[in-house]
């Protein structure tokens, strides 16, 4: 039997946004206690499957670190480090490109997505990048990983690569992850039209929100997110085909930790000059304390530093032997 552990990661490539949020993080804070030993990382390594300034890289890493600390990542509860300090995730990932199958790497959708035309241009990274994260996942021998939908199938491969290893090796060491899917719900998507997830790569700054922004940012974005003329429905079928709509109510159920059916209990039937501002008023109260502590811990780098190499020793203690023990089953 394995210890029931969780690994999740987030990925230093630009600022963290809400529905990193949302969808990510806020989950990992609750995963945190007695059912579960957690596991959470900046996952650098992942980063540079694309082209990444060194800079920025450094600057994203740290903004990564002190957004999970400010939501409430507590590193004496959870372990809470960057990749690339720990050379396993590199070293098991290469044993692991010789278990996994070509075939199987052909039919992940979102390297198909992310590449669009142009694969033969991409990094050999960004194709292998579920092999990494495969290795991420097992050197920890974590049983749950939560993850976006998207990510399910890389889940799944993760549980090929195990199951591969464990029968050519004729062992039972792997054990075979779950995903743990969020809720429909918790796809936070932008605020111009409600169309694509919301994400730091969005063209501009006024269609995310930001965990850097303060108070008055938020607030703003908020208040001139678009919407569709009609008032709010009285329940979540009313939402059907408005996107916009759709988005702002969800945001506003998880920021409230309620169902979207109890938002529109309290406002359907009701206009947008109602609904925005108590929504504006909700993401400051939520957001804005968090956006403080990462500005305070932004500005002690030192103090992110220091907390992500306690975290890699952590980890450490746990990868290292997995690792040696993979080497050793190889027979290296
Ligand atoms: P990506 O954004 O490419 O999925 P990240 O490493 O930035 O990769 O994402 C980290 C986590 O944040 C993932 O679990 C992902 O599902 C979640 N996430 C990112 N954007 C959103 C969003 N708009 N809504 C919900 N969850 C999101
Ligand atoms: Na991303």
């Amino acid at each position: 039997a394995f210890t029931p552990r969780v690994f999740s990661g987030i990925k230093p490539s630009g600022g963290l946004t809400l529905g990193n949020y949302l969808g990510a993080i806020k989950r990992w804070v609750n995963m945190q206690g007695p059912d579960f030993e957690t596991v959470y990382c900046v996952v650098d390594l992942h980063a540079i499957t694309v082209w990444q300034d060194p800079a920025e890289l450094r600057h994203a890493t740290r903004e990564v670190a002190a957004g999970m600390l400010a939501s409430g990542i507590d590193p004496e509860k959870s372990i809470l480090f960057n990749q690339a300090q720990v050379p396993a995730h590199a070293e098991l990932a290469w044993l692991f490109n010789c278990v996994a199958r070509l075939g199987w790497m052909n039919r992940m959708t979102q390297f198909k997505e992310k590449a669009g035309k142009n694969a033969e241009k991409q990094s050999l990274g960004l194709y292998a990048y579920p092999s990494l994260m495969a290795a991420d996942i097992l050197l920890y021998h974590a049983t749950h990983v939560p993850v976006g939908e998207d990510q399910k199938q890389h889940v799944e491969l993760t549980r090929d690569i195990a199951q591969k290893f464990n029968h050519d090796y004729g062992v039972d060491f792997f054990p075979l992850t779950e995903p743990v899917i969020e809720g429909p719900g918790m796809r936070v998507m932008n605020l111009r039209d409600g169309s694509k997830k919301m994400s730091k790569s969005g063209e501009s700054d006024m269609e995310r929100i930001n965990m850097t922004d303060d108070a008055d940012t938020i607030a703003k974005k908020l208040r001139k997110a678009r919407t569709d003329p009609e008032e709010l429905p009285v329940s979540f079928d009313g939402l059907k085909n408005r996107p916009e709509a759709k988005n702002l109510v969800e945001i506003y159920a998880a920021l409230a930790d309620i169902t979207p059916d109890s938002v529109l209990n309290e406002y359907g039937g009701e206009g947008w000059g109602k609904f925005k501002p108590a929504l504006a008023d909700l993401a400051v109260e939520k957001l804005a304390p968090i956006s403080t502590e990462m500005k305070r811990l932004l500005d002690t780098p030192d103090e992110i530093d220091a907390i992500l190499a306690r975290g890699a020793e952590k980890a450490e203690a746990i990868a290292n032997p997995i690792l040696e023990r993979t080497f050793d089953i190889m027979g290296f």
